[in-house]
């Protein structure tokens, strides 16, 4: 059983995310999302409502869960036996603060690979800081985010 984990601060989840776990879905048997808790950055969204937002947008895919994790990302791993770390890259910008965090995990924990998915053409450009600056000012951003995300903004927003 291929277990993988596509770990993130999600703040909000995205289509480009979304689209990066179906993705993921054809090469290994279950993702974890896990929702990065302690950072330092000021997050619109609470872990919680994040895990409640993406739990709602992935409700009818199988073999997905989604968590909430503290601490550093190899623990996580350790602790739900899982090898596989998927994070997406959209531009050649993303490959340098993904690059080091390849490594880091690798010298943390032996065997853990990571596997990069290039987004798909249409969620190249997506993030989710522009997708809350948007949303702040009152911009359409129905084909970035997933419908109960846009609902979550709607209603934070207005
Ligand atoms: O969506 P993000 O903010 O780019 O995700 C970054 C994340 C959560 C993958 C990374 O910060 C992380 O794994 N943090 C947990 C702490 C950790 O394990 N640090 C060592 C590797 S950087």
């Amino acid at each position: 059983m291929r277990k993988a984990v596509y770990p993130g601060s999600f703040d909000p989840f995205t289509n480009g995310h979304l689209d990066i776990v179906k993705r993921s879905l054809k090469i290994v048997d279950s993702v974890t999302i896990a929702v990065l808790k302690n950072t330092s950055k000021k997050n619109l969204f609470t872990p919680d409502e994040r895990v409640e937002m993406i739990r709602e947008t992935v409700k009818d895919l199988g073999n997905v869960e989604v968590e909430t994790f503290s601490g550093l990302l190899v623990d996580f791993c350790k602790h739900h036996n899982i090898s596989i770390v998927i994070r997406g890259l959209r531009a050649v910008s993303d490959f340098d603060y993904e690059h080091a965090i390849f490594l880091m995990n690798r010298q943390l924990l032996e065997g853990l690979e990571t596997v990069f998915l290039l987004s798909s053409e249409n969620h190249s450009f997506i993030s989710s800081s522009i997708v809350k600056e948007v949303a702040s000012l009152g911009g359409d951003i129905s084909g970035q985010v997933p419908p109960p995300i846009l609902a979550r903004l709607h209603k934070h927003f207005q």
